[in-house]
């Protein structure tokens, strides 16, 4: 039969860049304009069927407020990927984003996928972070990059294709 794999994934990223959000959109499709702020972590699962095999995924979805920081560690040990998530309107969460990186570079295991994930892509009036400097940013550091919204679904399914495929294939 068809080949079955189980990853860990955990969402790291600054608070209020739509990390739950994203889950949600995959998951169960939907969207809150007011999604209320992640408390400790959240754990979703998701069964994804590709052509060559079935991935299901266990998603640690964590809290961005910096009073959990530390908590984090817990979530990403062991994690197979890691999706860090910025919001393309606030380049504060894009510098959060690359101290995650940073983070994970240190202290994550060695064959960790991981992925930025502009997030907002909606918010093109606002946007404060050009494409090309996350994909810059991200080629540097040999990360996965894509651009999302959770609130008009733009590429959340292929996101975690992309992931799923990555897996499949390795
Ligand atoms: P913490 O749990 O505090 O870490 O936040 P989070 O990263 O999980 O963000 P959350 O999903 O709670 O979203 C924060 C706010 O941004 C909510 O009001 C969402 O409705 C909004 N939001 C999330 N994704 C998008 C998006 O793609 N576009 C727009 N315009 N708003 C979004």
């Amino acid at each position: 039969g068809n080949k079955s794999i189980q990853a860990k994934l955990v969402l790291l990223g600054d608070m209020g860049t739509g990390k739950t959000s994203l889950v949600l959109r995959f998951v169960k499709g939907q969207f809150f304009d007011f999604q209320e702020s992640t408390i400790g972590a959240a754990f979703f699962t998701q069964i994804l069927s590709l052509n060559e095999a079935t991935v299901k995924f266990d998603i640690w979805d964590t809290a961005g407020q910096e009073r959990y920081h530390s908590l984090a560690p817990m979530y990403y040990r062991g994690a197979a990927a890691a999706l860090v998530v910025y919001d393309i309107s606030s380049m504060d969460s894009f510098v959060r984003a690359k101290k995650w990186v940073q983070e994970l570079q240190r202290q994550g295991n060695p064959t960790l996928v991981m992925m930025l994930v502009a997030n907002k892509a909606d918010l093109e009036t606002k946007r404060e972070v050009a494409t090309e400097e996350g994909e810059r940013y991200a080629q540097e550091n040999g990360l996965l990059f894509i651009e999302t919204s959770a609130k008009t679904a733009q590429n959340v399914n292929e996101l975690f294709y992309e992931i799923g495929n990555f897996f499949v294939r390795s």
